[in-house]
């Protein structure tokens, strides 16, 4: 009898399973999260047996992680084209629309991805859903006029039929979460989200809003780890600047 595999050896699969798209002088996004670090720890395993490749990280935690395990960093300013980004996600779908931000880096996580040929997202296969929303949506807001924004944000959602609690999220009881660029995240319990792309759209338009954690047209495929192994939704060589 096998031993069904626990979740994080399913991420880190997912993470393996990448690893064979990657390779010498690639300029690689390093995402971040749980399923990401399974990345970069096994890509530094890599860059330690003499393989040479570029990162940016779309976060202070993962530049730490990455420094530490020797693999070279750059940012986008030096190096504002990339091959490839490999990150995780909170919620994907059928389509490859995904959210993300559960660990708060969706800005420089979707600036990193735009910035790259190809998107891989690395996932075990619970975060795959019919209909996006289940995950509370991540909104990145300026600090300034948080709570108009806010309001905004409840106005703008109504106006789809979406409703539940948007909740600012906190790092401790008085003290709200800040992202790596200084802005506060709205979590916003919507539920089911019939149409993405018109939300995306009408949250961008905000003013006082940076970024929202939809990401459409951005993933290029979907490395989903499973019970039975790692499946590939989309397109490995797909994608192009
Ligand atoms: C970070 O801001 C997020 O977008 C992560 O990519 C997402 O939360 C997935 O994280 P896990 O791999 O830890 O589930």
């Amino acid at each position: 009898m096998t031993t069904p595999l626990s979740a994080d050896a399913m991420k880190r699969a997912a993470a393996q399973a990448v690893l064979e798209f990657v390779s010498h002088g690639m300029r690689l996004g390093l995402g971040t999260g749980s399923t990401a670090a399974h990345f970069v720890d096994l890509l530094g395993a890599r860059v330690r047996e003499g393989l040479e490749v570029i990162g940016v990280p779309t976060s202070e935690r993962t530049r730490m992680q990455a420094e530490g395990l020797g693999i070279k960093l750059s940012t986008l300013d030096e190096t504002p084209e990339l091959d490839l980004t490999v990150d995780g996600a909170d919620e994907f779908d059928a389509s490859l629309r995904l959210i993300k931000g559960g660990g708060g880096a969706l800005l420089r996580e979707k600036i990193v991805a735009a910035a790259s040929k190809r998107m891989f997202v690395v996932a075990d296969a619970t975060k795959e859903v019919e209909t996006l929303g289940a995950f509370p949506l991540p909104v990145e807001v300026d600090r300034f006029g948080a709570r108009s924004t806010r309001l905004h944000i409840e106005g703008v959602a109504r106006g789809l039929g979406l409703e539940g609690p948007i909740m600012l999220r906190m790092s401790a009881p008085e003290t709200p979460y800040l992202t790596d660029g200084g802005h506060y995240i709205y979590d916003c319990a919507f539920g089911a989200i019939d149409a993405p792309e018109t939300l995306a759209e009408r949250l961008q338009a905000i003013p006082g809003v940076v970024d929202h954690g939809l990401f459409i047209g951005l993933a290029t495929a979907i490395f989903v780890a499973g019970r039975d192994g790692v499946r590939i939704v989309g397109d490995v060589t797909g994608g192009g600047l």
